[in-house]
């Protein structure tokens, strides 16, 4: 079926992704659970329904057998996933580390980590090796599945090495490449040693994509400096082949979070949230545990406001849910101890036997469908079972009175999104909300201090005229919309070259 503009809603397309949208827990030699994958990628693509969809990626697991991975590709496959099986050994040096040691903080401009600088050049070639062959396993798996006519969608910077990979296996494959993250300025993608060979593969693809027009700005400076390419207004050129460079805006599934809000769980959730904070008002912050969320600023900047604010000190609510995340590598895990450490020493400065500022929950995932326990369970519980199920994390937004994202550096933050859609009861991702959201510079405390006192302050018309704006942004740039968009501009661009070869 076509809509009427003519997009091919049905067209089979084959998402690849490093992880796939659910991750696998062992039961037994040959019995899977699949629970739902943390983060702004899967939240968004989950939203994309209007396509014949198979995905295919990693699902976060070691299976070194051959009775658990027939069995975890068969569980896998009723939910229309396709697993690439990584070992132990490639995902240490290919996920921890050059995707989330090397590619990571760089793209986030937070450069390697200090000390591990020159142990980081030294183990370099054999990350970057690592990184390939995982790229090619990827390809392969995707080639095995491949029907002619397929559009490939290659996702984030895991798989820049994916396109050439591909059209090394099949020249005619339909491929587009989307970054879910920032792509740095050139000065920077200059100091990585693969600087060329990636920039190379990715070119490979027929279509790449970015969320800002900023992002992709710095991909073609990155080809013309580095690789001495010719950047063109539609993209760049090599010897006469076009690589159509563009941006693309992701979004939600607003409808989902929207209809939610309706249900009997979810009201339930909603009626709790409201009796155990009743008197304060609350702020939200739901992030994963990554030092790009600027979690511990923000934090600080929570202090600097009881600070100068006394008044609020009983009145107010913070509520930081951080969903742990790369757990391997060091970088994280000195950021969960500091955490801890700011939190408790603000808890303890200016909490109260009836009432402690700031509520840190580590949730294992958050949004997961799985569960209907919901927040009841994190409050109570205490330590054993810690995620935060869809509905109750629909009604946390829905009560909240201000969301705090203080991200240093983001592709396209999609909390933002969230706590828009489930605002709908009480009328209130920079670039994109900008003129509904109050904007901050997450590294000025002073300055997000000042910010919480004027959210919190705000008159209701202000909120309401603030809160429309951003609301139409989201429910009108939703997830589908982003994929349509995408899908169909890649359809054309690979029509143009045909024809542009024919002539
Ligand atoms: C970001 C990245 C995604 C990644 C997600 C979760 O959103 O852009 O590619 O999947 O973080 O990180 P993880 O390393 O757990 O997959």
């Amino acid at each position: 079926c076509e809509k009427p503009d003519a997009r091919p809603l049905r067209q089979r397309l084959l998402v690849v992704a490093n992880r796939l949208p659910v991750s696998a827990v062992r039961k037994g030699e040959d019995s899977w659970s699949l629970e739902m994958s943390a983060g702004g990628l899967v939240s968004a693509l989950l939203g994309v329904k209007e396509f014949e969809a198979r995905w295919i990626g990693w699902a976060g697991v070691n299976v070194p057998d051959e009775v658990g991975q027939k069995a975890l590709t068969k569980a896998l496959g009723e939910k229309r996933c396709i697993p690439v099986f990584l070992d132990e050994e490639i995902v240490h040096r290919y996920y921890n580390g050059y995707c989330n040691n090397i590619l990571w903080p760089l793209f986030h401009y937070l450069g390697l980590p200090q000390e591990d600088r020159l142990a980081t050049t030294r183990s370099f070639q054999s990350q970057f090796e690592a990184y390939k062959k995982a790229n090619q396993m990827f390809a392969d798996v995707v080639h095995q599945h491949y029907e002619e006519g397929d559009v490939v969608w290659c996702h984030d910077y895991h798989l820049m090495f994916l396109p050439k990979c591909l059209k090394e296996r099949n020249n005619n494959m339909k491929v587009g490449w989307f970054l879910h993250t920032p792509f740095p300025s050139s000065e920077i993608h200059r100091t990585l040693p693969s600087r060329s060979d990636l920039l190379r593969s990715v070119l490979a693809a027929d279509l790449v994509g970015f969320h800002t027009y900023d992002y992709a700005r710095h991909f073609v400076s990155a080809c013309t400096r580095i690789l001495g390419l010719e950047g063109t207004p539609e993209g760049v050129e090599d010897q006469g082949r076009l690589t159509r460079v563009a941006a693309f805006p992701i979004g939600i599934d607003s409808d989902r979070f929207i209809r939610a809000l309706e249900l009997p769980q979810v009201q339930v959730h909603i009626k709790e949230l409201k009796e155990r904070f009743a008197g304060r008002k609350v702020m939200l912050g739901v992030d994963r545990l990554d030092m790009i969320k600027g979690i511990p600023q923000k934090i600080l900047a929570f202090e600097k406001f009881l600070e100068e604010y006394p008044y609020w000190c009983d009145k107010v609510v913070l509520l930081q849910i951080a969903v742990p995340t790369r757990t391997d590598v060091p970088e994280y895990q000195k950021l969960t101890s500091q955490v801890h450490e700011i939190v408790g020493r603000i808890n303890g400065r200016f909490g109260t036997l009836t009432a402690v500022p700031i509520h840190h929950l580590m949730c294992i995932s958050a949004g997961n469908f799985k569960r209907m326990a919901g927040l009841s369970l994190i409050a109570e519980k205490g330590g054993r079972d810690r995620s935060l199920d869809f509905f109750a994390l629909c009604a946390l937004y829905a009560v909240t009175d201000v969301a705090l994202v203080t991200s240093l550096r983001d592709g396209m933050n999609l909390v933002s999104y969230e706590f828009v859609a489930c605002q709908d009861l009480k009328k209130g991702a920079a670039q994109s909300l900008g003129a509904g959201a109050i904007l901050v510079n997450p590294w000025n405390i002073t300055e997000v201090a000042d910010s919480i006192r004027q959210a919190l302050t705000m008159t209701p018309e202000e909120r309401e005229k603030r809160h429309q704006h951003n609301f139409v942004h989201v429910t009108t740039h939703t997830a589908q919309e982003w994929a349509d968009t995408f899908v169909s501009e890649l359809n054309d661009t690979v029509i143009e070259a045909q024809l542009r070869t024919r002539q």
